[in-house]
């Protein structure tokens, strides 16, 4: 008798350990296509550069300036993918070379895009922006009131991982030099096609890199905002 009683009491455990088990792998398989959906949901995927405009570049620099008063007019999928080319995409397929330098061409740089949507990942290779969440953090990126007005919201992030074995003095350095060429770009693309943009450093950076959800070895450089100029 008590070894019956053992069995099924081993039995019953059993069952509910595996029993338990299931609905553990079923809550994962849920959170993981929770994720791969808003993922997919959110992914734009970006057009080619149009490479044949753009005005002169003499003139591009007479007319570079910092403007910080945006309409909140969305900018056309076409103007998010030149201006996107222009800060940060491939230039030569064959190397993968950017159309900014980078030190030792590590490309340590990322850009992130804020927008009233949510945040997105620029990534050069496939032409897209990756989803990362649908939350508008464009109210956290910057102390300044035009941040949260401004469409598009510009964040570089350096990832620390990709430069190798040198003091973090020496990165903060190269990641910022890195920035302003990305930086520098945006600006002569809305210099060109007449859009607003301003580069800027006040930023709550431990608020930011929550709500991105980074890595310690993640840091922010600078952010951008970009749009049409407020009439
Ligand atoms: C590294 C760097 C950080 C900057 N930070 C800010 C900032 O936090 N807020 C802001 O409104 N402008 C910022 N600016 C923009 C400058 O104020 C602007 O470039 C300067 O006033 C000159 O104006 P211009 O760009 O029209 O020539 C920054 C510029 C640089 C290069």
């Amino acid at each position: 008798m008590k070894t019956i009683g053992i069995r099924l009491k081993e039995r019953f455990i059993m069952k509910t350990l595996s029993l338990l088990t299931a609905g553990l792998i079923f809550t994962a398989l849920l959170t993981v296509s929770n994720i791969t959906f808003s993922q997919e949901l959110k992914t734009i995927k970006l057009l080619p550069p149009q490479t044949e405009i753009g005005k002169p570049l003499m003139q591009v620099l007479k007319a570079r300036n910092s403007l910080r008063e945006f309409s909140s007019e969305n900018l056309p999928l076409q103007i998010l993918s030149d201006m996107l080319w222009a800060a940060w995409g491939i230039n030569r397929m064959d190397s993968g070379k950017r159309t900014a330098p980078s030190m030792g061409n590590r490309q340590t740089i990322d850009v992130y895009v804020a927008t009233a949507d949510g945040l997105y990942l620029y990534d050069e290779k496939q032409n897209i922006l990756k989803g990362i969440h649908s939350k508008d953090i464009r109210a956290v990126i910057g102390r300044q009131s035009f941040v949260k007005e401004a469409p598009v919201n510009l964040i570089f992030v350096a990832d620390y991982t990709r430069m190798g074995e040198r003091p973090d003095e020496q990165k903060s350095f190269l990641s910022a030099a890195d920035t302003g060429y990305i930086s520098q770009n945006v600006y002569l693309y809305c210099a060109s096609e007449g859009l607003a943009t301003v580069v800027f450093h006040s930023i709550d950076r431990p608020a930011l890199e929550k709500e991105m959800g980074l890595r310690p070895d993640q840091k922010i450089t600078l952010a951008q905002s970009v749009g049409y100029l407020k009439k």
